[in-house]
């Protein structure tokens, strides 16, 4: 097995590296002054079992890009079979033609990692599991459910009347899992979107948190706008503490400025993208990175 990676997520590569007790293995990423890149791998991979591990978080086209090229080079080298691993895949929101004349990207981005040269994906907690139907190549779709509802077993006892609750409707299934799990009761919002991302407005809440402790659930946090409303809502309706569990810190923008000036105990996340040292700091204790 060959192990790679690509710049985006060099921390949790080498995380998966470790545990696995592989070796990275050395290869030269350059961006000359056109921005195009180059890459280099420092050893032969013919007829190797190989994995690029690159999330597509911000900067989006440039690790997209570096993605397929790591792909290409493995290709071109004669790697026996190629496995991108992308922790969070990006355009995951583009998954269907909403309204006339525009593109499901997700899609594209699937027929662009497969022709690139993967052999197999593995990525996480998509936002839409039709996107795995976008992919004609075999894939996993991991999850970091269990990692953050474990998280909260070890808390549970320490909050009041807990009750999960999903910022998404699109992400109610998966929030009553969560419920499930935690044995907790479960409320809805329901929440329209004014303008194309740029504006979110949570509008009614279904269910009882007067008095409770909230988890807040959904699958990324991106602007903050949608979890902003999320929170204001429930406080209105007597929430008392606020937790946000949610795998993909997108934090486009001021997103983490945003979101750590809500009345919000903790948020609870995952690795799949890193955090800038700067966002992270302004969360303080707040933040938990599982
Ligand atoms: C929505 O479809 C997702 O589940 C998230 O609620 C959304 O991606 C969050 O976006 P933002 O943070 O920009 O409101």
């Amino acid at each position: 097995i060959r192990l790679y990676a690509g710049t985006a997520c060099p921390e949790l590569a080498q995380d998966i590296a470790s545990y696995l007790n592989l070796p990275l293995c050395g290869r030269d990423v350059i961006e000359f002054p056109n921005e195009n890149l180059f890459v280099k791998l420092h050893g032969s991979v013919r007829g190797q079992d190989c994995y690029v591990i690159q999330t597509t978080s911000a900067p989006v086209h440039r690790n997209l890009m570096e993605l397929l090229i790591l792909l290409q080079t493995l290709r071109l080298d004669s790697a026996a079979r190629i496995t991108a691993v992308v922790p969070y895949l990006c355009y995951a929101r583009s998954d269907k033609k909403d309204q006339p004349r525009v593109p499901i990207t997700a899609r594209l981005v699937a027929d662009m990692i497969e022709i690139a040269g993967a052999d197999r994906y593995i990525t996480m907690d998509l936002h839409a599991g039709q996107i795995q139907g976008f992919f004609s190549i075999p894939g996993d779709v991991l999850t970091a459910f269990h990692m953050l509802t474990d998280y909260f077993k070890t808390i549970l006892n320490r909050l009041h009347s807990p009750v999960v609750v999903t910022a998404d409707l699109g992400f109610a299934k998966k929030a009553r899992n969560y419920a499930a799990k935690l044995q907790l009761p479960l409320a809805f919002i329901e929440k329209r979107r004014l303008a194309n991302n740029a504006k979110a407005e949570a509008l009614t809440l279904i269910g009882d948190v007067y008095d409770r402790d909230v988890i807040l659930v959904d699958d990324e946090i991106d602007t903050g706008g949608s979890i902003a409303q999320a929170v204001n809502l429930v406080k209105e309706n007597g929430a008392r503490n606020i937790y946000i569990s949610f795998v993909h810190a997108v934090f486009s923008r001021d997103a983490a400025q945003r979101l750590a000036a809500l009345p919000v105990t903790q948020f609870v996340t995952t690795n799949t993208i890193p955090i800038p040292h700067e966002k992270a700091a302004l969360f303080g204790e707040r933040l938990k990175v599982l």
